[in-house]
């Protein structure tokens, strides 16, 4: 590790995300030496704590959360962890908090040293401008090098917001120090991705129209909207999920090969997908996109409530908690080649997947019968769980007659690697930390997916769906789904 100081403040210090997710990366990677030596960790909310009460919190989370659980209690890495925990309580949209915020970071810092800044966002929307603003104010952004902001998705609500969150940043900090976060290309499965097309000399070649007939990504979702229904009312899968993870899924898959993996470079390869998607016409909505809504039913054996009597639910919710969308690249590698993404909460099991699927071949050449269980070639890109790389293909089965059937060769990280990969929020908390931001989106990016998605949501947000709830908990969603491939002459890949 360096020995640069570092200072990471946490906005929304005593949150879900930054109970459940960032504060246990931090302490796995703190016990694993990828934290520089003088690292600080300062929280920042409302909640009324002090230092020590602020240790405690984390001290639950790290205990019970982190990748190394269950683990006997490591007393001793813990205390000189907490050493570096502190705590400011305020309100982010009055200024003064971050004069105190300011002072002490300055006096916590270590004696003589010009710690590096790093102010993560883990808050709602809306508080991102007040927080910007009030960095800004403090003068706590000025140096360029040495601070950076990462904020949360979602970024913006829709196009408009997203622009605007933009340019306000932009006023208090350059494009080099804003950090938007997008957890799934921390995921190792994900950034696998760009390994397998890039570092391969047999995929490549036949990664386009020429070979593929289409691609299908999956991103299903056992749990509910949990205790989230203040927030996902108002978001919606397509918000919550396609906008963002689904759309940067589409992008590794169908980027062109980056010259280099500069930030710059590789962002720029991924942005010029969303800029070749075929625009989306107010009135072809209906035709490339479907929206569902759960309703009661089991899931995994367990009976699940419909999603309008969720805690913090309209009882009449419009809001979708499933949403399929039909995607054409229009260049020269895919040209003709439909990508079908999908998502939904209260889906059979929790997979997440992509689903290439190759053209049959030219010619049949084996005896009638041979090819009855005939399937195309597909390989599938498994990110989680059980993650790994599986390639479908044809065999002879074993006996007298000349028969097909599909068999499968399979990468498991598991058996490969023999060890827990790191969280994504590990990753990518690391990487803000070291300032890199290679898996980080750029505004451009945020604002191409949020247009291709915005003629979605004006039309959703316009109409009442009657028939909602359309699909019963622990199914793959409605029946919509389904006709949106059958019009193209193929179906939902049931996932491995
Ligand atoms: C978040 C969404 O970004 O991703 C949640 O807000 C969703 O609604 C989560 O549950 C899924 O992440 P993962 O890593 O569990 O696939």
């Amino acid at each position: 590790s360096s020995t640069a100081p570092v200072q990471l403040v946490l906005f929304g210090a005593a949150g879900d995300l930054a109970h459940r997710k960032l504060i246990p990366a931090l302490y796995d990677l703190y016990r694993e030496g990828h934290l520089p030596d003088h690292v600080q960790i300062i929280g920042a909310d409302r909640k009324e704590m002090d230092d020590e009460g602020f240790r405690e919190f984390a001290c639950g989370a790290a205990d019970t959360l982190g990748r190394f659980y269950p683990k006997t209690a490591d007393a001793e890495s813990w205390g000189s962890f907490a050493k570096r925990l502190a705590y400011v309580q305020g309100d982010v949209t009055d200024g003064e908090t971050f004069d105190r915020l300011a002072e002490k970071l300055d006096a916590f810092a270590p004696k003589g040293s010009k710690p590096e800044r790093v102010f993560y966002l883990s808050v709602a929307p809306f508080l991102v401008e007040p927080i910007g603003a009030g960095l800004a104010n403090a003068r706590l952004l000025r140096d360029a090098k040495r601070s950076r902001i990462v904020v949360e998705k979602p970024f913006g609500w829709d196009l408009a917001s997203a622009r605007d969150l933009d340019k306000m940043l932009l006023k208090t900090a350059d494009e080099s120090q804003i950090y938007r976060i997008d957890h799934y290309l921390g995921k190792e499965t994900v950034q696998n991705i760009l390994a397998f097309r890039f570092a391969n000399a047999l995929f490549e070649p036949v990664w386009d129209r020429r070979y593929i007939d289409h691609v299908q990504i999956t991103v299903a979702e056992t749990v509910g909207v949990e205790h989230r229904g203040g927030y996902y009312e108002q978001a919606g899968a397509l918000r919550d999920m396609v906008q963002n993870h689904l759309l940067q899924l589409l992008c590794l898959v169908a980027m062109e090969p980056p010259v280099s993996f500069n930030a710059d470079e590789v962002r720029n390869k991924k942005v010029e997908v969303l800029r070749a998607v075929r625009p989306i016409t107010p009135e072809a909505v209906s035709d490339v996109a479907v929206r569902g809504q759960y309703g009661a039913g089991y899931v995994e054996g367990t009976a699940v409530p419909t999603y309008r009597t969720e805690p913090n639910v309209d009882p009449h919710s419009t809001t979708e908690t499933y949403a399929a969308l039909k995607l054409e690249v229009d260049n020269w590698r895919w040209h003709g080649v439909p990508f079908y993404l999908r998502t939904g909460k209260r889906m059979p099991r929790r997979v997440s997947e992509i689903s290439i699927q190759f053209r049959p071949v030219p010619h049949r050449a084996f005896p009638a019968g041979a090819d009855e269980a005939w399937r195309p070639n597909r390989l599938v890109l498994r990110i989680q769980p059980d993650e790994g790389i599986v390639l479908k293909f044809q065999a002879k089965r074993p006996g007298p007659n000349m028969l097909l059937h599909p068999v499968a060769m399979r990468f498991e990280y598991d058996e490969a690697y023999g060890e827990a990969s790191p969280d994504a929020y590990e990753t990518l908390l690391l990487d803000a930390i070291k300032g890199d931001a290679t898996l980080f989106m750029r505004a451009d990016q945020v604002e191409a997916a949020w247009k291709l998605v915005q003629p979605v949501l004006d039309a959703w947000g316009g109409t009442i769906p009657p028939e909602f709830p359309n699909y019963t908990s622990g199914t793959w969603g409605p029946a919509a789904a389904e006709r949106l491939l059958a019009q193209d002459g193929r179906s939902w890949i049931e996932p491995l």
